[in-house]
């Protein structure tokens, strides 16, 4: 039996969970739970990411404490993972007392053992927040291209990366001043230090080949001391012997796993140094996005070694997820949230559906919602379900007890000796590989039950024997192949295991097969998906009573120059403008944004024919969800001025001379 401590990323606690994070915690679910099955003692445990500017600057626009904050969106997250059936051993939070002893003691060994040093940073300060700002509170324009509006460390536009101080006319994005620099001294993590041994780590069985790549060029580039301290106002915890000075949150984040741990090994009597301790023999598995390698494969065995713990035995690293071929994009309306999700669809489709998907790679995964729902219908409902809903009714006519023995028993070792090879391709996290050979043996399950028609034979009163023995071949069958998915369909797998009479938690219980026992009704065990609620999840409905067009406009109050941000005001062109068959309201135009193609819905045919409108530059929002339609998707809206109601007439809103498609607004 093995000792296995596994982690997935720590979500941060200021924002819902989307279906980027539900893909890494169900790869972890699932290689968890087969760990469970293959009868090791193995823990997941996971926690909030509570601290940061981020999480300070949301709470305070909530007018709610960091704590708040925190308590509310764990409890969502809490909700979000349970609905996806990821089973944490413990959830915990950066911001407990468990974190703060380890970040501070961790840091006080790290300190004695000279691995910290401390140096002036001068950086983007806002006098009228009276704090030093991250380099994605300070936006201007780009140094490079000059689009207005960058964040202060990249240009969306161009790709160019640069820091706060070269911007054009830097803003604040907390008070909208404008910042000035100062200097403070920072506390630094000398990385460095540890470059022999990373370099051997490196050479264990740690890292993916991709990601010993990347780390190749990262000591290409040097490593660089590691800034680990942020100026108050800070939301963290405090440096002994510095004040006013905060452990970055990349600093505790990581360590909060091992808080997580603690918490765990008080709550259950577990020994926290059995995990821990430099030459513990248990697994330590971290699973992640290829986002934060960098903090997973350097900084954290580093800060590990350096303050007397082990080091990671894996980092198993991930690609993002995009959806229907494209990045997650909230103007797309592909910007999925867990819960959103949920709303519409139960998780194990999606869970299978990933599994199928995931490699060992780097890859990104694709979520293509025509091909989950051929998936999920044809795997699920059409292949696997099938077999045992074929062969119940036969056994319940045929008193509801399954054979003394099988018709076909090679079959059965054949299928039930493939088990160690499955488990495997689970183990190496080829998912989509296991998932393969998985329906191929259901084929062949299928395949078996369509050759021996137990539906033609059971007309025969004569070979009810027979009949009966065909079915529970089929069911032992099926019961090999449900043993195989149990960490992909954990509740499918329950509700198969209750039909059974037995549970379906031990991947060598089909060593041998299920005779002579009684079963249960069958109840159907998975329906298929229906592919109006899987559109539904990208295609949100234009809420009730909402007219398209300048008509409806909300309420003016204060807002904040966040707030400002939110909105992605573009120059459009108009390409083409067209009438809209069905309503006397609404003009049809296809706008030019510099590249893209946009269609809008918009409310101005009382005021324009669509002939005076071809090649005009106007005003849009862009990142407005798109919204459906009676008479197809608005994919945003043109900005008019107008007055109190329409009587007034309707202008739209166009850029000097010189503007061009694509050009932000600000
Ligand atoms: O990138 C993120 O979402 C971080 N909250 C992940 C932290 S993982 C760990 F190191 F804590
Ligand atoms: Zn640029």
């Amino acid at each position: 039996m093995r000792k296995i401590l596994v982690t997935s990323a720590l979500p941060y606690a200021n924002g819902p969970l989307h279906l980027g994070h539900i893909i890494e915690a169900v790869q972890t679910d699932i290689w968890v739970r087969l760990q469970k099955m293959l009868g090791h003692d193995c823990l997941y445990v996971c926690a909030e990411d509570a601290h940061g500017t981020p999480i300070m600057i949301r709470a305070q626009s909530e007018g709610v404490t960091p704590e708040a904050l925190i308590e509310r969106v764990a409890a969502e997250h809490a909700r979000d993972y349970a609905g996806f059936l990821i089973e944490h051993d413990q959830f915990h939070s950066t911001h407990s007392d468990e974190n703060r002893e380890l970040a501070t003691s961790m840091y006080a060994r790290l300190r004695d053992a000279g691995y910290i040093t401390r140096r002036p940073v001068r950086q983007a300060y806002d006098e009228q927040a009276g704090m030093f700002l991250p380099d994605r509170y300070v936006k201007g324009g780009c140094p490079s291209c000059g689009t207005p509006g960058q964040y202060g460390d990249s240009c969306e536009h161009c790709g160019a990366t640069y820091s706060p101080a070269d911007l054009v006319n830097p803003v604040s994005t907390i008070s909208g001043s404008v910042p000035v620099w100062r200097e403070s001294d920072h506390i630094f993590f000398r990385l460095g230090a540890f470059e022999e041994m990373l370099r051997g780590w490196l050479a264990t069985d740690a890292l993916q080949p991709g990601v010993r790549a990347k780390l190749d060029e990262w000591f290409d580039a040097g490593l660089k001391d590691w800034d680990i301290s942020r100026d108050a106002p800070y939301f963290g915890f405090g440096i002994p012997d510095e004040p006013g000075k905060y452990f970055y949150v990349w600093f505790d984040a990581p360590i909060g796993y091992l808080a997580s741990l603690r918490a765990l090994c008080e709550r259950t009597g577990r020994s926290f140094d059995e995990y821990m301790r430099p030459d513990s023999r248990a697994g330590l598995y971290h699973f992640i996005g290829k986002d934060i390698s960098y903090f997973h494969t350097l900084f954290w065995p580093a800060v590990l070694q350096g303050s007397g713990f082990r080091k990671p035995t894996a980092v198993y690293v991930h690609g993002f997820l995009t959806v229907n071929g494209q990045k997650m994009s909230k103007s797309r309306g592909t910007f999925i949230t867990a819960r959103r999700y949920l709303e519409h669809l139960p998780p194990e489709p999606l869970r299978y559906y990933f599994a199928a998907k995931l490699g060992p790679d780097l890859d990104d995964i694709d979520l293509n919602l025509d091909d989950l729902v051929a998936r999920v219908n044809s795997d699920i409902v059409g292949k696997l379900v099938n077999i045992a809903s074929r062969c119940a009714g036969f056994v319940a006519r045929g008193g509801g007890r399954l054979a003394g023995t099988l018709p076909q028993p090679a079959l059965y070792a054949e299928f039930a000796g493939a088990r160690a090879g499955i488990a495997a391709l689970y183990e190496a996290r080829d998912y989509a590989a296991a998932i393969r050979e998985i329906m191929l043996f259901a084929d062949r399950a299928n395949q078996y039950v369509d050759q021996h028609k137990p539906w033609t034979l059971a007309k025969d009163p004569a070979r009810a024997a027979e009949v009966l023995g065909i079915a529970t071949q089929g069911i032992n069958l099926f019961r090999v192949l449900m043993t195989w998915l149990a960490p992909v369909l954990p509740r499918i797998a329950a509700e198969a295991g209750r039909f059974l009479g037995v549970p379906i938690d031990r991947w060598d219980a089909v060593a041998s097969p299920l005779l002579a026992v009684p079963i249960n009704a069958f109840q159907p065990l998975a329906t298929r998906l229906d592919r109006k609620a899987v559109e539904a999840l990208v295609a949100p409905e234009a809420p009730a009573g909402a007219a398209a067009g300048p008509a409806d406009r909300p309420a003016a109050g204060t807002i904040d120059i966040r707030d400002f941000a939110k909105l992605d005001l573009r120059v459009a062109k108009i390409m083409r403008a067209a009438l809209v068959e069905g309503s006397d309201k609404l003009l049809r135009l296809e706008l030019d944004l510099g590249g893209e193609t946009r269609t809008v819905f918009s409310g101005i045919r009382a005021a324009y024919a669509p002939e005076q409108l071809q090649g005009r530059l106007v005003l849009m929002v862009a990142n407005l969800a798109p919204r459906k339609m009676r008479f197809g998707v608005s994919e945003g809206m043109v900005l008019c001025a107008s007055g109190a109601d329409d009587s007034q007439g309707l202008f739209l809103l166009s850029p000097d001379s010189g503007a061009v498609p694509g050009m932000k607004v600000t």
